[in-house]
């Protein structure tokens, strides 16, 4: 009979653990675009920035929130970055909203639309939709905030 050891036991977790991975990938292959999944497991852009000059944080119908920062200079977005609780989805959406603002000017930045998103993303299955449109919300009201905040500063 073989002698359980602990060594054993953290190898057998460890394989049993690799195993659920890979069936997991697996299955969302079948749901999702490759380039979704790339997205999701190695999102760019994550974090906050110090004193951002437009900032906005939305939770969606589905209670996740994503929360958008962006540094503007020249009225150029040099700068975005998001941080959700959300689902991979959303994860894969930030990624790519932040990287389609990045250097545009912020009347570029409004003409960017949800379709944007998904296009780079090649879709999204249609109960993650909503996804796309937290992370684009977020994004507007972020460069809304930008505005009002350059509004005020200019009145004053
Ligand atoms: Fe809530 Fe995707 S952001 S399910």
């Amino acid at each position: 009979m073989e002698k359980i050891t602990e060594k054993n036991e953290s190898s057998d977790f460890d394989e049993l653990t690799k195993k659920i991975e890979e069936e997991i990938l697996e299955e969302e292959r079948g749901i999702y675009t490759e380039k979704t999944l790339e997205e999701a497991y190695n999102p760019k852009n994550v974090g906050e920035l110090e004193a951002p000059s437009g900032a906005a944080r939305v939770t969606g119908p589905c209670g996740d929130t994503l929360q958008m920062h962006i540094k503007v200079e020249e009225n150029k977005i040099v700068d975005c970055k998001y941080i959700t609780d959300g689902c991979g989805a959303s994860m894969a959406c930030g990624s790519v909203v932040t990287e389609l603002v990045k250097g545009k000017t912020i009347e570029e930045a409004l003409t960017v639309e949800d379709k944007d998103v998904l296009s780079v993303l090649g879709g999204l299955p249609e109960e993650n939709i909503h996804c796309s449109v937290l992370a684009m919300d977020t994004l507007r009201a972020a460069l809304e905030d930008y505005k009002s905040k350059n509004k005020s500063k200019n009145k004053s």
